[in-house]
């Protein structure tokens, strides 16, 4: 292990107090209304609008928009689909742990943060943040969540290897756990030098920092809650991303702190997985400025209600897209117990994913998309967007201005914005070009 410089140790002892949300007595509860069983809603062949209420009366105002039907909204994602999010923290502790000005050839500042949430044992994310070095004046910052750790982002031997549970098909993972060799493993998916030279920093965190991503183990932020209460954790019934959101915000809760920053350009990224998430996360948190779904797919960016023509083309169940059915038999960990109620009858839901996108209104919102990946659905995914678009128009804005799918490589950067690519399922360096352009183009504005 590398020993700590005397400034690193003092920067190690200094730690940041971020009072985030002043509740006293520790977290705040999050508590749902009741609503029907599963079986008990009516179906809804089509998206359901988001701009009506659940009692069946339309929104009429910006007002009744943003104090009854997004907190219906919310209550409703909560409770069908991923679970209630962890409460937030009384407060949360940023400690810096070591910062290298030298970074990327002295192109950028590396800091190391672990962020405390709460008592001993409770999960800590261990973030890691780059910052342009000659850019002046807080810059917006990516904040994303990794599947391979942050030492899998550069080979950079002073970021350290994560702690928890990794996936074997990470490079350089054996035994669920990183080895040296791992350093570096994708790299070339995260072309951080790049990034900078935008004027853009990267913040990122692991998700198994979280949770880590197992469907019979629960040993992150729910195990930590449940305080050894089996029946308040089960890994069926826990739901990851919203436990992955939950550490979105966390990190944002540092993020509006930092000075190098500027609070109010912060985006969301995610991959697959990670892009469902980086989508609840800022449907949730407004201080989430610009969120950026990469190929998410089902569960996240693609309708629940999926295409008969995909979701069981032959007749066969073998679906073309993903449907609920499948990704809640593959990771029932990643939504809850009531989920899985829908998955022989998804018209039932009394949302579809329009409505969490709709929740992101008006800031901007990219679905990023690859050819072949037609298991994340981009057709659907361009579907969900058009669906969204009545509710950023309603509160005065543009929505998504285009009228079909359009030509490989070609953006449509309008506030809800569409890409899709040609390959396969993946995040790539010129991915990250086409996020940069989207945000360009939003963040433009508010300089
Ligand atoms: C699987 C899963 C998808 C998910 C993807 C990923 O393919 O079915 O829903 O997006 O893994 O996270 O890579």
């Amino acid at each position: 292990m590398k020993t700590m410089s005397n400034s690193e140790i003092f920067l190690a002892a200094f730690a940041v107090c971020l009072l985030s949300s002043l509740v006293a007595g520790g977290a705040t509860a999050n508590k749902l209304p009741h609503f029907a069983d599963a079986a008990a809603l009516t179906p809804q062949p089509n998206f359901p609008d988001p701009l009506v209420m659940l009692d069946g009366h339309r929104v009429k105002s910006r007002a009744q928009w943003e104090r009854e039907r997004r907190p219906e909204l919310k209550a409703l994602f909560q409770h069908y689909m991923y679970g209630a999010l962890p409460p937030r923290p009384s407060h949360v502790t940023a400690k810096l742990i070591a910062e290298h000005r030298d970074f990327l050839g002295g192109k950028a500042t590396l800091r190391l943060l672990t962020l405390e949430t709460g008592s001993a044992g409770a999960p800590r994310i261990d973030l890691m943040l780059v910052v342009p070095n000659q850019h002046r004046g807080p810059v917006p910052v990516f904040l994303t969540m990794n599947f391979c750790g942050n030492h899998a982002l550069t080979a950079d031997t002073r970021v350290p290897l994560t702690r928890g549970w990794l996936y074997d098909s990470c490079k350089g993972c054996t035994n669920n756990a990183a080895t040296e060799a791992a350093r570096g493993g994708q790299a070339q998916d995260w072309p951080l030098a790049r990034i900078v030279e935008r004027g853009y920093a990267l913040a990122s965190f692991c998700s198994s920092d979280v949770d880590s991503d197992r469907k019979d183990v629960s040993d992150g932020i729910y195990a930590w809650l449940a305080n050894g209460d089996e029946a308040k954790n089960s890994p069926a019934n826990r739901g990851s991303i919203a436990a992955w959101a939950w550490g979105y915000h966390r990190c944002v809760d540092y993020l509006v702190t930092e000075l190098a920053l500027d609070s109010r350009r912060i985006a969301a990224v995610g991959h697959s997985r990670n892009g469902k998430t980086a989508l609840l996360a800022a449907a949730f948190d407004e201080r989430i400025a610009l969120a950026i779904p990469h190929q998410a797919g089902c569960g996240g960016t693609a309708p629940n209600r999926v295409a008969p023509a995909l979701a069981n083309p032959q007749g066969n169940g073998r679906p073309i897209a993903e449907t609920i059915a499948v990704i809640n038999k593959s990771f029932p960990h990643w939504f809850n117990a009531e989920f899985k109620k829908f998955n022989d009858a998804p018209e039932r839901l009394p949302f579809d994913q329009n409505c969490l996108a709709a929740l992101c209104a008006p800031r901007p919102v990219l679905f990023s998309n690859a050819l072949e990946d037609q298991w994340a659905n981009p057709n659907g995914q361009f579907a969900i967007l058009q669906a969204t678009s009545p509710v950023y128009r309603f509160l005065g804005v543009e929505g998504l201005d285009a009228k079909s799918v359009p030509p490989l490589r070609k953006l449509v950067d309008s506030r809800l914005g569409y890409y899709i690519r040609e390959g396969k399922h993946s995040m790539t360096a010129d991915d990250w070009e086409v996020f940069m352009n989207f945000a360009d183009r939003h963040f433009a504005k508010k300089k």
